[in-house]
């Protein structure tokens, strides 16, 4: 269990105004598990919805969906990623947060580092340690296999991704240039 319950939003009264929401009714409890085959649709429209937020574009192209679909698959049939997920807990869980873990190795196999990607908190509940608790299991994963190091990429300009790496030890040291041909 990740998080024992949460603030839900406010509920419109008919008079308009607002009751407090924990009177109305009980903070759903969270879970996190290891995704598996069966998840392959939920992870794919959560990555959806992390690069629409990233890339700030109304919808992703087919070709992404296509491309997420087929690494998500490869990732959850390898024994070197791990895909995390937090749901609700409740009769129709709701998926919350994710995180993907991979362990790269150099050409003789060696473990070279790990890598971070997929990384989700849905905006209801942000800033309440989901994404924390998700990534210290990423490097339990890392660790046991033993990767010394762990990396990722954001995209400039998200302060608040940024201030969640940084606030986890992380700092940058490569930047990626790009120009269109
Ligand atoms: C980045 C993201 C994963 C953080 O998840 P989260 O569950 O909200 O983060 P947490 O509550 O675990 O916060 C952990 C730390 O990050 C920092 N942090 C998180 N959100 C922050 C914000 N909006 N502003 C400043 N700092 C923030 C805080 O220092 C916090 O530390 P503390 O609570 O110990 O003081 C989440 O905001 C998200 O999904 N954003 C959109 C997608 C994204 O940017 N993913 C990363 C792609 S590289």
């Amino acid at each position: 269990m990740v998080a024992g319950g949460g603030i839900l939003p406010e509920t419109a009264v008919p008079d308009g105004a607002t009751i407090p929401p924990m009177a109305a009714e009980p903070a759903p409890l969270l879970h996190t598990r290891v995704a598996g085959p069966g998840d392959l649709e939920t992870l794919v429209a959560l990555a959806c919805r992390l690069s629409r937020e990233a890339e700030r574009i109304p919808a992703v192209s087919a070709s992404f969906v296509a491309a997420t679909t087929l690494s998500t698959r490869a990732a959850l049939a390898s024994p070197d990623q791990r895909i995390w997920l937090t749901e609700s807990v409740g009769a129709r869980p709701e998926p919350l947060a994710t995180l993907r873990a991979e362990l790269r190795r150099d050409p003789e196999g060696a473990p070279q580092c790990g890598f971070l990607c997929d990384v989700f908190v849905d905006e209801r509940w942000r800033g309440r340690g989901l994404g924390a608790a998700l990534l210290e299991r990423a490097f339990e994963f890392l660790r046991e296999r033993g990767a010394t190091e762990v990396r990722l990429e954001t995209q400039l300009g998200h302060a608040a991704a940024e201030s969640f790496w940084e606030s986890r030890g992380f700092h940058p040291f490569r930047t990626v240039w790009r120009r269109p041909l």
